[in-house]
């Protein structure tokens, strides 16, 4: 907790210019202080900060606020969270009340870990920058799959050599401890490296911190994953995890949208090709977790699925928790055998983009194309089919978009609206029964 006098120092000394000036230009306009506003797109300046009032306003997208609000909706901090940023700007001591030992604990040891990730994280680039073997097999390899210098550089990828004890010794060398070592999966039990032979790509948390990494081997060796992860830690927990969120929550608000794909490399081709909304789910299916993550910055959620439909079914399974969420999600299915980073590199930025816009469906729509054609004309099948669409729609929160959902299933599987709603009603939680499902 943060004693009530050092929020009051805080609040007095976080002059609303001085802190939004951090992070955009803003130029006098009479009593008023304007800029390009960082909360949307825009080219003729309507963000507006009146030092006087202690406030900003945009009048293009209504965003508005103080200091503090301001931090908290630009740096996606918590209230406490930008009290400390907007401290340490001022060199105020925020002498926090009632931290307990047990919590310091955990803090010196989250810390020490992240330390850890980072020492990794910079042999691993050294190894693909600076290395014989790594240069051959890492860099080359990157090389070779397109993605330019500045990239490898911001998102800190790199190589684990062949050796299998290189990292793990250097690091007892420079004294890191074994337990962290071994707790972060980076060392073996046997002390061994974990990571060998493989392409590394650092995972990083909201805040940019490397919190796991995942490998990619580049042989063909049946026997081994094509993708070794870290373990989940004390920092480390994938259901939480979007790869790539940290580089892409800038581009995720400005869009009001956040694009979904499946691997990492997928993930870095758009980035790198000007498609910065972007994040992957990383090897698992959607979480409750994730979603409410990318929720924080917008409602509209893009996911594209690989060209192979038989992966795509489960993945469905997964997505029911969106609707419940009262989320916007729209699928995208490319086309047969290809993902995100074939398929973008083939067609181009804008080929892209266009078929992404073309292609994408509503949750509802998606589901029900891809079941019907698998039912083809059986009726069991197809009863089946719209007993599984029934339950989706029920799961969505709200009325209005639940009555348009069965408008729109009853013209496509030809079933007469009234029994839908029937239908519908049947699974509704009971708290929402008798609330529309009917739009007239
Ligand atoms: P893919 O096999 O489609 O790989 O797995 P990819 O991303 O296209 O990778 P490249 O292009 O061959 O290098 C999709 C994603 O599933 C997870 C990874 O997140 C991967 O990016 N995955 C896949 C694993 O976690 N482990 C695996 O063994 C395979
Ligand atoms: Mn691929």
């Amino acid at each position: 907790m943060i004693p009530a006098k050092t929020i009051d120092d805080i609040l007095s000394a976080a002059r609303v210019e001085e802190v939004i000036e951090d992070f955009v230009t803003l130029k006098r306009r009479g009593v008023n202080m304007m800029g390009l506003c960082p909360f949307h797109d825009e080219k003729t300046p309507s963000f507006t900060v009146s030092p006087a009032k202690g406030i900003y306003k945009c009048f293009g997208c209504g965003k508005s606020g103080t200091s503090v609000g301001f931090i908290m909706e630009h740096e996606h901090l918590s209230y406490p969270e930008a009290l400390k940023y907007l401290a340490n700007k001022y060199n105020i001591t925020v002498e926090e009340k009632e931290v307990s030992p047990e919590d310091r604990a955990v803090m010196q040891l989250t810390d020490a870990l992240y330390i850890v990730n980072n020492f990794a994280a910079e042999h691993f680039t050294k190894n693909l920058l600076e290395t014989d073997e790594g240069k051959a097999v890492g860099l080359s390899y990157f090389k070779e799959r397109g993605f330019r210098q500045h990239t490898l550089d911001q998102w800190q990828l790199g190589f684990a050599m062949s050796s299998g004890k290189a990292f793990t010794s250097l690091a007892l060398e420079k004294q890191y401890n074994m337990e962290h070592l071994q707790k972060l999966g980076l060392s073996t039990q046997y002390e061994s490296d974990f990571f060998k032979s493989r392409v590394i790509f650092p995972i990083h948390n909201l805040s940019g911190k490397i919190v796991a990494f995942a490998g990619r081997m580049l042989s063909k060796d049946k026997n081994q994953p094509k993708y070794l992860n870290s373990p989940e830690s004390e920092i480390y927990n994938k259901r939480k995890i979007l790869y790539g969120f940290y580089f892409a929550k800038t581009a995720i608000r400005k869009a009001d949208e956040c694009i979904v794909v499946e691997g990492y490399t997928d993930v870095l081709t758009l980035y790198q090709g000007g498609v910065e909304n972007v994040v992957a789910s990383s090897g698992t299916s959607f979480t409750v977790d994730q979603i409410r993550l990318i929720k924080r910055f917008t409602d509209n959620i893009k996911i594209i699925y690989d060209g192979d439909p038989a992966g795509i079914k489960a993945a469905l399974r997964g997505l029911d928790l969106v609707l419940a969420e009262n989320m916007d999600v729209r699928l995208v299915l490319l086309p047969k055998d290809e993902d995100p980073d074939s398929f973008f590199k083939k067609s181009g930025q804008d080929a892209f983009t266009k078929y992404l816009d073309e292609n994408a469906k509503d949750f509802i729509d998606f589901k029900t194309t891809l079941l019907l054609a698998e039912a083809g004309n059986d009726p069991i099948k197809r009863s089946h089919v719209l007993r599984d669409i029934v339950s989706s729609i029920a799961l969505i929160p709200d009325a209005i978009k639940r009555a348009m959902y069965v408008k729109q299933t009853s013209s496509k599987m030809e079933i007469e609206e009234a029994i839908l709603i029937a239908e519908v009603e049947k699974d509704l939680p009971e708290i929402k029964k008798g609330t529309a499902t009917t739009i007239s």
